[in-house]
């Protein structure tokens, strides 16, 4: 049981506080203990497993941009066996109260499910608390169409998940859509448990002594302080549209105060990513500052959730977006 002006439940997950490390910035759980200690967080979610280790995508993987940075890692992982043999032990050991969150993917709609399948049998190993759902992947044996922008492929990709397990499933949202909400709708029309938005937005730069793209792929995904206005506005859109599905936030947080406006957009809590990468202690400061501003105000993170709604000009949340630019 978490009490407490912090605690925060993302659906069937009850969290101590709403500050979470995101998939792909914080190792398997096991990567930022020399910075602080893990059991202070409201939670982690692992880099994405696929169900076999994979190498992921040739050098150079990472380049800065002038707000945040691109990459194409290409979901380099120890595969699912390994996580739970070598990575969970000590892990669970540290975690305490903080989540535990596993990530999972694959390369068509039947190897989610059988990654699921997978979990649901090791969770007990794992100790896992939920899953979260990496759709921003190729499909395969579809030709290589993003499953995360494509309405079928996800919804047999989510249903597929929810058909092998009792974990929470959270589905991260793409934002290389024109529109994230109809994919938040079919998430929960297939049982998921909540949506995690946003996953990193395209983007490409290119070295201009060699007139060729910088990354070893060409494209990335971009991430950081950047793209915390696109992130946002579609917690704020999926939360209008859909008020009762739980979400985690995720894109650009550097500072409490980004944080905050997420759960004031719509979310119960947050992931912060690319910012541990500058400032390693970012989630606890965060965090911090969470706890000094519900303190300050005699407020909790379970009022404050949505508050945007109820209080902004235009609350009553139009059902289409009204035209913003000129
Ligand atoms: C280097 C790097 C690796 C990432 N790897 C993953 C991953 O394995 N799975 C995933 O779902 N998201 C991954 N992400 C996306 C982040 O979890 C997050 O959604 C995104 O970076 C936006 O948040 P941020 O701006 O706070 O970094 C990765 C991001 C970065 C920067």
């Amino acid at each position: 049981m978490v009490a407490g002006p912090l605690a925060t439940t993302v659906g069937p997950l009850a969290l101590q506080n709403p500050v979470l490390a995101a998939s792909g910035t914080f190792g398997y759980g096991d990567a930022f203990g020399s910075f602080f200690p893990l059991d202070i967080l409201g939670g982690f979610v692992t880099k994405t497993l696929f169900a076999a280790p994979r190498d992921g995508n040739p050098a150079p993987r990472i380049v800065e941009t002038s707000a945040g940075m691109l990459n194409s890692i290409g979901l380099a992982n120890v595969g699912w066996g390994a996580f739970v043999r070598d990575k969970a032990p000590a892990v669970n050991a540290a975690r305490g109260s903080a989540r535990l969150i596993v990530n999972i993917a694959g390369n068509a709609p039947e190897e989610y499910q059988a990654l699921a399948a997978a979990v649901e049998a090791d969770r007990a190993a794992a100790g896992c608390d939920a899953i979260e759902v990496n759709v921003s992947c190729p499909n395969v044996r579809e030709g290589g169409t993003h499953i995360g922008c494509d309405l079928t492929a996800f919804r047999a990709v989510v249903r597929g998940v929810r058909a092998e397990t009792t974990l929470p499933v959270f589905v991260k949202l793409s934002p290389n859509v024109a529109d994230v909400v109809p994919f938040a709708a079919c998430a929960a029309d297939e049982g998921a448990d909540g949506v995690s938005l946003i996953n990193t937005l395209y983007g490409m730069r290119i070295d201009t002594r060699t007139g060729r793209p910088v990354l070893g792929t060409g494209s990335g995904g971009l991430s950081g302080p950047a793209i915390l206005p696109v992130g946002i506005h579609w917690v704020y859109r999926v939360r209008a549209a859909l008020p009762d599905l739980p979400i985690l936030a995720i894109g650009g947080i550097v500072t409490w105060r980004d944080a905050l406006e997420y759960l004031m957009a719509g979310a119960q809590a947050i992931q912060v990513g690319t910012a541990a990468f500058v400032n390693p202690h970012a989630a606890p400061e965060i965090l911090a500052g969470l706890a000094r501003y519900c303190a300050t105000r005699g407020t909790t993170i379970a009022a404050l959730s949505g508050a945007a709604h109820r209080s902004a000009p235009g609350a009553g949340q139009p059902a289409e977006p009204p035209v913003w630019t000129g």
